[in-house]
């Protein structure tokens, strides 16, 4: 763990209020502060408090439990969520992993906004504008204060959805006393009966890869972070991973059987019956590949001609982070903050060269977008296209990704591994 008060910074590091800003200049935390964009005035559609508190066992709690409450949205609906401090003394904030919000709600400590002290509010607004599976957390101090459980699932559902469908969140978060699922240790069961379709969107909350198996049915990859796959094939006997920040949906049906859902041998849900009659079950070793999986279909870019072209190479060397001494994660063979941001100007079509040319995986989050993988290891995508906001980027791999520039404002891109990101594995993607 790091002293991230040590760090100049206010949420990789820093005091709450006041401290010098992610990059200087204007603005409360001493970066340009995005006006609330017209598409968020008005009056809200789903509206809610969260207030956020200190509880036993060292955890915190969003209304009084954590995770915390399930935010449900209708895809076009806006969205008005007030962040209440009640007692969480180092400030907190909210931010809304994978949701394209406006710049200025996106919640980050030190870059959009000023951590939210005790007996302190804030409100967020925002227009949920792609149906999925999202989540919530504080990105204040994040790699603590997500270890303690300031997060929560986000849902937002499609205009119709189909009511023949059982609607499942599977949050996986460890707590200091082990992995849970939705909050609950080890066997959770849903009661359905046979034939029942059930969509089951499994989020990682925690810093490693999730593996995910299920026993009893053929299942269906129907969207991964947030976005459906094309044509998705019912396969068995495979297992889908799911990085760290990342969301999956599972469909299947439910056969009289039962199905079992385990996560990584920790927690597991059983829909209907325990088709394992109970008995431990291993990951199966082969792996869903999102690369080829599904069919492909129009990308919606182009990223054949970009406007332009980024190396992210991900490595480790001596240096100084913030006058401490050590090993840290360098982006390009620079260390945090002398990180030269990603310049883009609205509508530029952006080609990132992702390359881990570390000794550990980097699960990479960026803000505010979805980027589309166009390649792995030189081995082009060829399956349905594979939108992510949240990638397991493994030890040697490089992927090419692309996204449109469509989102003004200052968006962080860091490893989702959060210690990592407090270690200097953050850049800024910044709209000239
Ligand atoms: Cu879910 Cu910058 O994080
Ligand atoms: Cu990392």
């Amino acid at each position: 763990e790091y002293d991230m008060a040590a760090m100049g910074y206010a949420d990789w590091g820093g005091g709450p209020v006041g401290e010098p800003g992610a990059h200087g200049a204007h603005g409360p935390s001493g970066v340009p502060v995005a006006e609330l964009t017209e598409t968020a005035a008005g009056p809200a559609d789903v509206r809610e408090t969260f207030t956020v508190q200190t509880a036993s066992a060292g955890r915190f709690t969003v209304n009084g439990q954590t995770p915390g409450p399930l935010l449900e949205a209708r895809v076009g609906d806006l969205v008005e969520v007030t962040l209440v401090n009640d007692d969480v003394e180092e400030g907190v904030t909210l931010h809304w992993h994978g949701v394209g919000v406006p710049n200025a709600a996106d919640g980050v400590a030190g870059v959009t906004q000023d951590a939210v002290l005790p007996g302190q509010s804030h409100v967020y607004r925002f227009v949920a504008d792609q149906a999925g599976s999202f989540w919530y957390h504080s990105h204040q101090l994040s790699h603590e204060q997500v270890r303690r459980g300031l997060l929560g699932p986000l849902v937002v559902h499609e205009e119709r959805p189909d009511p023949a469908v059982v609607d499942q969140v599977a949050l996986l978060h460890a707590y200091g006393d082990g992995p849970t699922l939705n909050g609950e240790p080890g066997v959770s069961e849903l009661d359905v009966a046979p034939g029942q379709r059930v969509r089951l969107r499994v989020v990682n909350t925690d810093n490693g890869l999730a593996t995910v198996w299920v026993t009893g049915a053929a299942f269906e990859v129907t969207a991964v972070d947030a976005t459906d796959v094309n044509d998705p094939s019912p396969v068995e006997d495979r297992a889908v991973r799911v990085p760290a920040g990342g969301r999956v949906d599972l469909g299947l049906e439910v056969p009289a059987g039962g199905v079992r859902v385990d996560f990584g041998g920790t927690t597991s849900l059983v829909l209907g019956r325990d088709p394992t009659g109970g008995a431990a079950t291993l990951p199966p070793t082969e792996v869903v590949d999102l690369l080829t999986y599904g069919r492909p279909t129009d990308l919606g870019l182009d990223p054949t001609d970009p406007d332009r072209v980024f190396d992210y190479r991900i490595g480790k060397r001596p240096g100084f982070l913030d006058g401490r001494p050590g090993m840290w994660w360098s982006i390009n063979g620079h260390l945090f903050p002398d990180v030269a941001m990603f310049m883009v100007e609205e509508g530029d079509v952006v080609v990132v060269r992702i390359e881990n040319g570390s000794d550990d995986a980097h699960p990479m989050h960026l803000h505010g977008h979805h980027a589309v993988v166009l390649s792995r290891d030189g081995v082009p995508a060829t399956g349905s296209p594979w939108w992510v906001d949240s990638l397991e980027v493994g030890t040697g791999e490089t992927f090419e990704i692309a996204f449109v520039a469509d989102n003004p404002g200052l968006w962080m891109d860091h490893c989702h591994n959060l210690p990592h990101a407090a270690q200097g594995l953050v850049s800024h993607l910044m709209y000239a």
